[in-house]
């Protein structure tokens, strides 16, 4: 589940470690990137020149890595949907793949 990302990317400050992050904002030559390091995320900021960016390896969806049963996960989905389309339904573990 998702462990290619489309917004997590690896984000290097000039004086500083590594962190997955989520850009939030970027203008005037400053950028906002929440680093998802901690939960909740916390707002960085940074100059624009200050910082540089590249594809994500290190950042897992969380979901990814807490070891579901194909069970959890088809109840996961079945929440989702109720609550999306306020009708119940539920998913079997063969709609996952
Ligand atoms: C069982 C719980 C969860 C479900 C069912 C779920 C579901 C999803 C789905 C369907 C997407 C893709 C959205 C899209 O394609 O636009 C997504 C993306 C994402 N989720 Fe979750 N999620 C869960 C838990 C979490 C948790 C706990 C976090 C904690 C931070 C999280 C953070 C993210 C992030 C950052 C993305 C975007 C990743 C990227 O492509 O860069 N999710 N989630």
């Amino acid at each position: 589940m998702m462990s290619v990302t489309c917004y997590v990317q690896e984000y290097t400050p000039k004086n500083g470690a590594s962190f997955p992050g989520i850009e939030k904002s970027k203008a005037g030559g400053m950028v906002e990137v929440w680093d998802m390091t901690t939960n909740p995320a916390q707002l960085k900021t940074f100059k624009e020149s200050e910082v540089t960016a590249k594809a994500n390896s290190t950042w897992k969806h969380p979901p990814t890595a807490m070891g579901l049963e194909d069970q959890e996960l088809a109840d996961i989905i079945a929440y989702v949907k109720t609550m999306s389309t306020g009708k119940a339904k539920e998913v079997k573990i063969e709609e996952l793949h």
